[in-house]
């Protein structure tokens, strides 16, 4: 049996073949059925839980370089359609990605979300959608897991006590919420059951929910080519990267998503609960995050002062 290694170095030679094929302007990746059925049978290597998230996400793979297509559940049984609607931005020059370009791409993709049956057709989300906030032109973009109850409410992502913690992290980094861009992996907030005696409580994205609504990131990043984005924690590391980890695994890697960096790190709600055990506890995570924040400023070539370099220490 192929192991954990070698099915994830196999997944980035394909992934790395595709990209060579979009840039160089290839529309189509010919594809046998043997080769087919080899990847539909790849979630049952990798680990029973993952199977859906795994199944579907390859075909959303190849759909995000080639065409809308259909992606398959672990029991070869369609699960639900990749977004034929979802806005692939057509190819323009480098100087026609300006500010009103990106605002219109972003728009058409907010109305693709809208429209899209396949988040619906799961029967387990809201039905508000809940698209991203921030600046179209931003270099750095921060991805979480779906909105809660008050980013539902406002629809707004991170607008809750996350979202205030977010906000703190970035202003530690010299940064506002205007001068990024803030976005989830779903656009909808998870019901628990049928969702009528839900209150305010919230729950994590399934694998399936975020794979209904991985095209619609996708198609952001596309559109905003930032210089480096930011995984907020596990959930969305799993749902970008298209592989499962435990969270301390992903910050010692170095991830990449169409040749962008991805920084993974704690989501804030880890934060906030870490501080809650003890401030011994909330400063250790601080200090995790915070270096991880470093990595970006690095990337970004944001001024780091000594007072930034030593923060929680
Ligand atoms: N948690 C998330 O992951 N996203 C939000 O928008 C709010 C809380």
């Amino acid at each position: 049996m192929l192991g954990n290694h070698a099915i994830s170095a196999g997944l980035k030679v394909l992934a790395g073949i595709l990209e060579r094929e979009k840039a160089r302007g290839g529309d189509s990746v010919a594809i046998s059925p043997e080769a087919i059925a080899a990847l539909q049978d790849l979630p049952s290597v990798i680990h029973g839980r993952r199977q859906a998230l795994a199944a579907a996400c390859v075909p959303v793979e190849v759909a995000a370089v080639v065409a809308p297509t259909v992606a398959v559940a672990a029991a070869g049984e369609p699960i639900h359609q990749i977004p034929a609607a979802v806005v692939k931005p057509a190819p323009v020059a480098e100087e026609g990605r300006d500010e009103a370009w990106r605002r219109a791409q972003l728009n058409a993709i907010f109305k693709s979300v809208k429209n899209a049956p396949e988040p619906k057709a799961l029967g387990t989300l809201f039905e508000t959608v809940v698209f991203a906030s921030g600046n179209p032109s931003a270099e750095i973009v921060l991805v979480g897991e779906a909105p809660g109850a008050e980013e539902e409410k406002l629809k707004k992502p991170f607008v809750g006590p996350s979202g205030q913690k977010l906000e703190q992290i970035l202003k530690a980094m010299g940064l506002s919420r205007e001068e990024v861009y803030i976005s989830n992996i779903v656009k909808f907030r998870p019901k628990k059951g049928d969702g009528r005696f839900q209150g305010s409580s919230n729950r994590p994205p399934t694998h399936e929910e975020m794979a209904s609504c991985l095209p619609f990131i996708r198609a952001e990043i596309e559109v905003l080519r930032p210089r480096v984005i930011v995984a907020l924690g596990r959930t969305a590391a799993e749902g970008l990267l298209e592989q499962g980890g435990a969270l301390g695994a992903f910050r010692a890697g170095t991830h990449q998503f169409g040749g962008i960096p991805v920084v993974v790190t704690y989501h804030p709600s880890y934060l906030l609960r870490q501080e809650a055990v003890s401030p011994e506890e909330g400063k250790i995570a601080k200090r995790q995050v915070w270096e991880d924040m470093l990595r970006v400023m690095e990337i970004t070539g944001l001024p780091i002062s000594e007072k930034q370099r030593n923060f929680f220490l």
